[in-house]
């Protein structure tokens, strides 16, 4: 049966649609019982005794709204817009034009496990180019696909494993009582500031690319701007090219010293790693490609920062939770998921349909570009009890749906797009909230606390300004 398209506008009444379907299960969960298997998603059982699957059911026919085109209220509001679009038409998606061409925009568990199966979405060109230039580069594991991918994803795997993650916080723990001087003995403290050079730091130590004292600000400019900056536009922008173009010669000139023998490293180093790894032919990556692998690993590192300050954040805005968070491990890292759940980081993430097919009886058209809603699937009350409220206690099952938690994407980080540094980030959030609780006496003074939820990431207006008492 063909879908029925509707495009709203403010005159014409609200479009006919479907009643809310019942929540997906989603996959099984450790411990719990596969459920029943979905026909727009699982694949057809191979076993010819098995009846053949259910006829699609009345909740796949969905009436999905077209919107005109919804750039202007994507860049107004890039968190909100699909979420709440989604709930206006009661829809698990919808299409709209981004800039001009045709988008589909979608929420919820069922549509990331759809999102994630790679024969469906594709990466190639998924991003648009201006914002790869600075966010990713060109040539990096998030543009590549299938057996290419994986292989290049077993690396970032294997470089971000328990042991390398312990390895990084050790990092992280010999350069904070720098820190922790110096917070103390300095009037007004930029919490976002400190925490971004700290990371920086630890992050080179940890993967062996030198980095001297006088170089630390420069270099954490430089990876700074390649998150913060990558979907600005005008004269920050510009400057965030350039940031990147540095930051690519430095971490090229690594590579190439590495190569030739004149820069030593540890061979089990991130720097080493990278430098030696070979595709899948057995070729050593181009050096360009290495330093864009290798920043891969050193600028997210530093943009935990930003879940830094939301950390900061939410203790500000729930202090009644600050005990618990000093004195309890397991509650600390509840806590941690709570700011990972409900802050602001990531708005979505994109592909691009690889080859005609259809799911819920929409036709989803090869080369059409697809919006996942990470930061509303996070928030989707289908999925979460009151899923607006910070409750910390709701991770205490430990049971995380690999579709319905998704703030750094989902499904398995070996075979998909999810990210593979999450251990490294939750690790890195408790270790540095730990630190703002016991270490550090601190008060936050008179500022702006507001998201500036327009930009990417939506930190808070004056970056989190605290004031140490010396005790
Ligand atoms: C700061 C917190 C972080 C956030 C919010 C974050 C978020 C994300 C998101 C949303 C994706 C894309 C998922 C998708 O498109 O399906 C991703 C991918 C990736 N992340 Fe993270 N990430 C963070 C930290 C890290 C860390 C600490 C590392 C490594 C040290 C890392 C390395 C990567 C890599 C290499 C990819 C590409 C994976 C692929 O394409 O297969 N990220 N991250």
């Amino acid at each position: 049966m063909p879908v029925q398209l509707v495009t709203p506008s403010d005159n014409s009444p609200e479009p006919e649609i479907d009643p809310p379907r019942p929540p997906h299960p989603g996959p099984p969960q450790p411990g719990e019982p596969p459920g029943t298997p979905d026909p727009m998603i699982d694949p057809p059982p191979s076993n010819p005794v098995v009846p053949p699957p259910a006829p699609v059911e009345p909740r796949d026919q969905l009436k999905v709204p077209v919107l005109a085109d919804s750039s202007l209220s994507v860049i107004s509001n890039p968190y909100g817009f699909i979420g709440e679009t989604c709930r206006k038409h009661q829809t698990p998606l919808f299409e709209t034009r981004l800039l001009l061409s045709k988008s589909v925009c979608m929420l919820g568990a069922d549509a990331a496990q759809m999102f994630y199966d790679e024969t469906r979405i594709t990466r190639k060109g998924a991003t648009p180019g201006r914002v790869q230039k600075v966010l990713f580069g060109k040539g990096g594991v998030q543009g590549l696909d299938d057996a290419a991918h994986k292989h290049r994803k077993a690396m970032f795997v294997e470089l971000l494993s328990p042991t390398e993650v312990e390895r990084l916080v050790a990092a992280c723990e010999r350069i904070w009582p720098a820190y922790r001087e110096r917070c103390k003995t300095t009037e007004r403290v930029v919490l976002y500031d400190e925490v971004c050079e700290l990371l920086c730091q630890a992050a080179c130590d940890w993967a062996a690319v030198p980095l001297k004292a006088d170089e630390v600000q420069q270099r954490t400019r430089e990876l700074v701007a390649m998150f913060q900056f990558a979907g600005s536009m005008g004269p920050k922008y510009w400057w965030a090219r350039w940031m990147r173009n540095r930051g690519n010669a430095w971490i090229k000139g690594i590579i190439r010293q590495i190569r030739a023998g004149e820069l030593q490293v540890p061979h089990n180093s991130p720097a080493y790693v990278v430098a030696q790894h070979r595709d899948l032919n057995g070729k050593l990556l181009c050096e360009h490609d290495a330093a864009i692998e290798l920043i891969n690993l050193l600028r997210p590192i530093v943009a935990i920062a930003v879940f830094i300050v939301f950390t900061a954040h939410a203790l500000h805005e729930h202090p009644e939770c600050r005990d618990r968070v000093a004195n309890n491990d397991e509650y600390r890292e509840w806590f941690v998921q709570e700011v990972r759940r409900l802050y602001p980081f990531f708005p979505f993430t994109s592909g691009i349909v690889r080859k005609n097919f259809t799911w819920r009886g929409y036709e989803f058209k090869e080369g059409r570009r697809v919006l996942l809603d990470l930061y509303g699937t996070n928030r989707d009350p289908s999925i979460w009890d009151n899923a607006e409220a910070f409750r910390p206690e709701r991770f205490a099952s430990g049971d995380n749906s690999p579709f319905g938690f998704i703030p750094q994407g989902g499904g398995d980080a070996r075979v998909t797009h999810r990210c593979p540094g999450e251990g490294a980030t939750i690790e890195i959030m408790k270790w540095a909230v730990a630190n703002l609780v016991k270490d550090l006496n601190y008060r936050v003074p008179p500022q702006d606390l507001k998201l500036e939820m327009t930009k990417l990431p939506a930190l808070p207006q004056d970056r989190f300004v605290i004031e140490c008492r010396s005790s």
